[in-house]
């Protein structure tokens, strides 16, 4: 079913006000969703909101978070969480790294204790509207083997980039370090199809495509995805004395406690490198240039990172947003949770 932007977002908030969080918190949990389906991130849009109404209904999402902004230094700073809502934490924390970069030139601001926090690049995006170039990192669940492993260790750790253009342009860069996410893997269990064999693998390690089978993902590129995730889980774990690798909290497990889970953010003001008018003028022409690059077979052209993200939000500015209707139903009832996540 296709749905407005403003009414997505104002059922999403209503749900997640219904299930005892504050309406700003629900608000800004509501901005990151609309802002992912708008662009096609379903993964990390409306999908959620039903996950988040368990987790927060059953105590795992502190309501009234004791919040605390520590700056540590002249460029750096934490936000404490407390387990609060993650969408709201990061905002506000990028909202403190803008200030302290715009101040110093560079910020480093972490988010300590927070739970999931969605799609990366709305937090980096907010940097790159006011000017500035970002990079967001985030511990996510165990369920990736490292290169050459049969155990599982990292998570799906997601990286976004994001620097500002000429007006409203923008690059905007933004991947989990696996091939593919666990919900795609769920997905084809559903429909019963088979998945590519470079997707996941089975409890022995091996390449599998019956996605019954699968025990755990693959990080993308081999031994060069591991190491980004490694770096993830390095910045915006053990960095702010988190629990780190397979330690970082499951998801669905336990939907009584707090995640425990932290972000980074590196803020830079590119006008203390190079004059930040010329600056934004490259990042255009980079835009351009490369649309410009003759495309490969198959291949109609060659889009900038984050263009197909563009291309859908214009198409659904015009249309409406495509959401599942079992989704929208469950938006659209008085049903809070019905108790379908939490794994024993
Ligand atoms: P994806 O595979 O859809 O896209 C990865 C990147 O490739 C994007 O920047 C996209 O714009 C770019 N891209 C895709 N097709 C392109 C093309 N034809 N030409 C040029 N660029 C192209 O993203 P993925 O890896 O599935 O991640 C989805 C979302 O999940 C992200 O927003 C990520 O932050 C989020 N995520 C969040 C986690 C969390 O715990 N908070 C964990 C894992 C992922």
């Amino acid at each position: 079913m296709r749905v407005s932007e403003s009414r997505l977002h104002q059922l999403v908030a209503a749900k997640l006000t219904a299930a005892g969080l504050d309406p700003s918190d629900a608000g800004a949990v509501a901005d990151v969703l609309t802002f992912a389906d708008l662009r096609g991130i379903h993964s990390h849009g409306a999908l959620r909101t039903e996950y988040y109404a368990e987790r927060i209904a059953k105590g795992g999402i502190t309501i009234h978070p004791d919040v605390r902004w520590e700056r540590t230094g002249a460029s750096s700073g934490v936000l404490h969480g407390d387990n609060g809502v993650g969408h709201a934490l990061a905002r506000r924390a990028m909202e403190e790294a803008i200030m302290l970069a715009r101040e110093c030139g560079v910020a480093v601001v972490g988010v300590r204790k927070m739970s999931h926090s969605g799609a990366l690049s709305y937090y980096t995006e907010q940097a790159a509207a006011a000017g500035l170039v970002a990079v967001a990192t985030c511990q996510s669940d165990p369920m990736v083997v490292p290169f050459g492993g049969s155990e599982v260790y990292y998570g799906t750790n997601p990286i976004a980039f994001s620097a500002p253009g000429v007006g409203t342009e923008l690059i905007s860069f933004d991947m989990a370090t696996t091939v593919q996410a666990w919900g795609k893997v769920l997905s084809a269990q559903e429909a019963g199809e088979d998945i590519p064999d470079d997707w996941a693998v089975d409890e022995r390690g091996r390449p599998t495509t019956d996605p019954d089978d699968v025990e755990a993902l693959v990080p993308v590129a081999g031994p060069k995805g591991y190491g980004l995730a490694m770096m993830v889980d390095v910045l915006s774990g053990v960095l702010l004395g988190l629990p780190f690798g397979k330690d970082v909290t499951s998801m669905y497990a336990d939907m009584r406690r707090g995640r425990d889970l932290g972000q980074l953010h590196i803020v830079i003001d590119p006008g203390r490198f190079t004059a930040a008018e010329t600056f934004r003028e490259m990042i255009s022409k980079t835009r351009s240039e490369l649309n410009g690059l003759r495309p490969a077979p198959g291949f109609d052209r060659v889009l900038f990172p984050g263009q197909d993200k563009e291309l859908i939000r214009a198409r659904y500015e015009r249309d409406g947003i495509e959401i599942d209707d079992d989704i929208l139903e469950y938006l659209e009832s008085d049903v809070i949770h019905r108790n379908a996540f939490e794994q024993t």
